[in-house]
């Protein structure tokens, strides 16, 4: 089979190494890809908001199907496009994709079908948000509605800093507001919660744990993400139930009354308070970098669960994993998530994996037969062990051997599942 995969960070490159220890993939297209990605597919350089170039480059190459990494496009509708045209694709369609393309969307969904999450506002003008928010208790979380790349969210802790909120996200800082979300601060831990679906049934595909923050002790300013762990530590029988019963099961029955129905990986990003657990945002893809914690624990041929997707045959397959635990740490350009420098030279050619280390690039490409960096978030290396203690000590030396005077990274990613 030939197969296709959008995107050019960490994950695709991870979804890429997957597909190709498949016996049955003949062929990996990657739209754009990266360094990494590079040396198992072969990277085609389309403009991603060009659907017509990308359907036609499909078509012409007999591409089997195609998965969709990152939400930009599912949230502008590729899949509904590409099916137009009889080309099989993984991933949500736009309908769908509104979970995470619209903030408003989702609480409005929650609100119908009584899924759990923080009590919320919506407001259309500046006026009316602001006069709420001199008689509320704060921290309060401000949210700008639509996709912000992680950005468009505060955590206000006084009036003032709610009415700098208010006001920047009114002016546009990310894109046209015509409406602002208020909600309430729910004090509890996060967990990154996975299911795949193939529209008819669905399966978990695990749990993780990211870190936003760009400094050690989970300070400073939110990034895409500066590494991962999984499992959740929070990982049980019991919750992973009522995960499912309070707010998987209704998002997806709320979807097919819409007339959709829910194709590709769907990551609920949860607050757990008092073992309950909240949805504090929807994301239609996998998480970056928790796809790269995960995939390296999948048992089962990758290539054979995204087929049985497209089939709507999932119900037929069991998922198989290791039972082990696994850490990302995302290796940083010198001054993300501000402004840093591209096209530094990284050298990987004296690295010797052991079969439980992986490095997945990001931000990175060939220039004059060298990886340089491109992109703020450039590698991403992640080990495999019995116990996260080993996992990260194993990822630590590895970044060391890497030794790239331009990066720098966190070196207490899993603090909470790590005993010093
Ligand atoms: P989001 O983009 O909605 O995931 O929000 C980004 C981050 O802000 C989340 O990962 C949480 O750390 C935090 N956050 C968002 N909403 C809330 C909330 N209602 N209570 C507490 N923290 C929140
Ligand atoms: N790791 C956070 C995200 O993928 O949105």
């Amino acid at each position: 089979m030939k197969v296709g995969v959008i995107g050019s960070g960490g994950r695709e490159h991870a979804l890429c190494f997957s597909l190709k220890n498949s016996n049955k993939i003949k062929q990996i297209y990657c739209f754009p890809g990266n360094a990494g990605t590079s040396s198992i597919a072969k990277n085609i350089d389309i403009n991603l908001n060009d659907f017509e170039k990308l359907k036609n480059f499909i078509k012409e190459n007999r591409i089997d199907f195609i998965i969709v990494g990152p939400e930009k496009p599912l949230v502008d509708g590729i899949v509904d496009y590409l099916e137009r045209f009889d080309i099989k694709v993984f991933g949500p369609n736009k309908i769908a994709s509104q979970l995470e393309g619209s903030k408003i969307f989702t609480k409005k969904l929650c609100d119908k079908y009584n899924i759990p999450t923080a009590k919320f506002g919506i407001f259309s003008n500046k006026v009316k948000a602001l006069s709420f928010l001199k008689n509320c208790n704060f921290p309060i979380v401000i949210k700008a509605d639509g996709l912000a790349a992680g950005k468009g969210v505060y955590i206000s802790e006084n009036y003032s800093e709610a009415s700098i909120a208010v006001n920047e996200i009114f002016a546009g800082k990310f894109g046209k507001a015509e409406n602002l979300l208020i909600e309430e601060f729910l004090k509890g831990e996060e967990m990154s919660f996975f299911i795949i679906s193939d529209g008819q049934s669905y399966k978990m595909f695990g749990t993780a744990q990211d870190h936003k923050r760009v400094f050690e002790g989970d300070l400073g300013k939110n990034t895409g993400g500066m590494g991962a762990y999984s499992p959740s530590r929070l990982d049980s029988e019991k919750l992973n139930t009522k995960i499912i019963n309070k707010i998987i099961e209704p998002t997806l029955k709320g979807l097919k009354e819409l007339n959709s129905v829910y194709k590709g990986f769907l990551y609920a990003g949860l607050m757990i308070v008092n073992d309950e657990p909240f949805l504090i945002e929807y994301n239609v893809r996998m998480g970056d970098p928790e796809c790269q914690t995960l995939l390296p624990k999948l048992k089962t041929d990758f290539s054979l669960i995204i087929k049985k997707c497209i089939d709507q045959k999932l119900h037929d397959l069991t998922i198989e994993w290791h039972d082990d635990k696994s850490i990302c740490i995302v290796l940083c350009s010198k001054g993300y998530p501000d402004t840093y420098k591209n096209n530094l030279k990284i050298n990987l050619e004296k690295l010797n994996l052991e079969k439980n280390q992986f490095i997945f690039h990001a931000g990175t490409k060939i220039s004059n037969n060298t990886i340089v960096s491109n992109g703020g978030r450039v590698l991403n290396v992640v080990t495999r062990s019995n116990n996260f203690k080993s996992a990260r000590e194993s990822t630590l030396k590895l970044l060391r051997e890497i030794n790239w005077d331009d990066g720098f990274y966190r070196k207490d990613i899993g603090y909470k599942v790590i005993k010093e």
